[in-house]
């Protein structure tokens, strides 16, 4: 063993090893050998699932030691995109810098003139959600214009668009798939066809999610049968959420559906010059689009005159945008890369926990109103019933979210301490209404015009004051998912038989 090769195959030998003995919590549910104690066993909300090859992984790019995006990330980014089916992908460090970037891109001076989103433009969104899904906007000079969100769903309220927009002003669209919620994919993306808007879809919670619309629909808004990866059914086109828009982001933090430790992507959809814009702002704001550790890719790296730069200088020093460096590591990718091969399979384990958990507390609707997918007027054990719209969603879940009614005998925080107390992993819905966050309300007193909303937003009060969520991930097994529904049953029914009213 003498060569760096056995070497290096050795220390992945004993890396395998290792993990494996050390990392049995981690493995999907499907995996798992470890005996759940009820009680004393923690259930997070979710978390990293893997075993040996992605630590594997890890290590072999570590060991290679390129560090900086280069190999792995090309990779990645290219299995990315065609999983998805966009034009392109490009790595960032974090979910949150996906939309800043995503965002960035289009701020673009190089875009033309009507589509550029400049300071003062409006873009509208919705109030309760995470905050990097808005705070992009505000970084750039914009001014995000708040609709209510549906309770149900978790999304904003695609009726309040018209009267959010505002001619000659209004220049893009921002939404989440919340918590693994497609949208109303249809009705966003004909209101931003009407006025030629830009769509930016923040798909972090929602990677592996599907948005159909009818045939007649989806041609009228440019989208032919082809979708990559899904086949068309002969009356419906499907896509993943992420390629509806014009640019849309992932995060791969931990409880997302893929993780590479810290991480996230920027996806370019169908034109591929937003690339060069969104690569630019990643990367310092450089005109030079060559990858890490390459030079010259456009054979005239001395031959460039821009700004008032001296004829011929390098152009890898050539700085287009007012950018950033918000790349990831190259050992991340490697993780990602191997995540991404399980993405199937963990899309799946989060639908079928959702569905466990809707059966096991189908009971339990005095108590609690359960979030419904966008374009479900009821679930049943036998499915969904969905509106006359002719759309439907299938959703990848981030969680499993309910709301405690109002005249249940105890309340959504009481419910969270509980399920604290024991150990059941549990969230609020993120930010709940943004705007009454600190740094919204101090943001207003400081600038009054920096915001509007429109109309109430009791939607997103109630998502505050009402939702928790708990988790979907696919390290969770039956017996934890059991003893969920087993503890948020008898809180309700005790809660009941002590005098609490319904
Ligand atoms: C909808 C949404 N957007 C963006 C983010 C930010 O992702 P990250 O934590 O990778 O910055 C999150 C985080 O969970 C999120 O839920």
């Amino acid at each position: 063993m003498t060569t760096p090769s056995e070497i290096k195959a050795e220390i992945l030998r004993l890396t395998r090893a290792y993990s494996q003995a050390l990392h049995k919590a981690n493995l999907p549910a499907s995996e798992s050998e470890l005996s759940f104690n009820a009680g004393v066993s923690s259930i997070p909300y979710a978390g990293r699932v893997f075993n040996a090859e992605e630590v594997e992984a890890a290590v072999g790019s570590t060991l290679d030691f390129w560090l900086t995006l280069g190999p792995e990330g090309e990779a990645f980014e290219k299995e990315l995109a065609s999983f998805l089916g966009v034009k392109h992908s490009l790595l960032v460090n974090s979910g949150s810098s996906a939309n800043l970037i995503a965002f960035s891109a289009l701020t673009s001076h190089k875009l033309p003139a009507h589509k550029r989103i400049q300071p003062g433009d409006e873009v509208i969104t919705c109030a309760a959600g995470f905050p990097t899904t808005v705070t992009p906007i505000l970084q750039n000079g914009a001014v995000p214009v708040f609709v209510d969100n549906d309770p149900i769903t978790g999304n904003a309220l695609v009726d309040r668009f018209e009267a959010a927009f505002s001619s000659g002003k209004t220049k893009a669209v921002m939404l989440a798939h919340a918590l693994g919620n497609p949208f109303d994919v249809a009705t966003t993306l004909e209101f931003c066809r009407k006025h030629d808007l830009w769509l930016i879809e923040d798909n972090c919670d929602a990677l592996g999610c599907t948005y159909s619309m009818p045939v007649s629909r989806a041609h009228a808004l440019g989208f032919k049968e082809n979708s990559p990866g899904i086949p068309y059914n002969g009356t419906h086109i499907t896509r993943y959420t992420g390629t509806w828009g014009d640019i849309s982001t992932q995060s791969f933090y931990p409880p997302h559906h893929l993780t590479m430790g810290e991480g996230g992507a920027v996806n370019i959809v169908h034109r591929a010059g937003l690339k060069l814009y969104a690569e630019s702002f990643r990367d310092w704001g450089r005109d030079c689009w060559c990858p890490s550790g390459k030079d010259n890719t456009c054979n005239k790296r001395f031959e460039w005159q821009l700004g008032d730069l001296p004829s011929g200088y390098d152009h890898k020093y050539i700085y287009s945008h007012l950018g950033y460096n918000l790349k990831p590591l190259d050992p991340q990718a490697a993780i990602g890369r191997v995540q991404l091969k399980k993405l199937p399979s963990f899309i799946q384990a989060r639908k079928d926990n959702w569905e466990y958990l809707r059966n096991g507390l189908a009971d339990l609707e005095a108590f609690f109103d359960f979030s419904l997918p966008t374009h479900a007027s009821a679930w049943t054990p036998e499915g969904f019933v969905w509106d006359d719209s002719g759309c439907t969603t299938d959703c990848s879940w981030f969680g499993f979210m309910l709301r405690v009614k109002p005249q249940a005998p105890f309340d959504r925080t009481e419910l969270a301490r509980h399920l604290e107390d024991k150990k059941i992993g549990n969230r609020m819905l993120f930010g709940g209404n943004l705007l009454r966050q600190p740094a919204f309300l101090q943001l207003r007193k400081d600038r009054p015009l920096a915001l509007r909303t429109l109309g109430d937003l009791s939607g997103a009060d109630a998502l505050m004051n009402t939702a928790l969520f708990i988790g979907t991930y696919p390290g969770l097994t039956k017996p934890m998912l059991d003893y969920v529904i087993n503890c948020i049953s008898t809180f309700s029914r005790d809660a009941l038989s002590k005098g609490g009213r319904i």
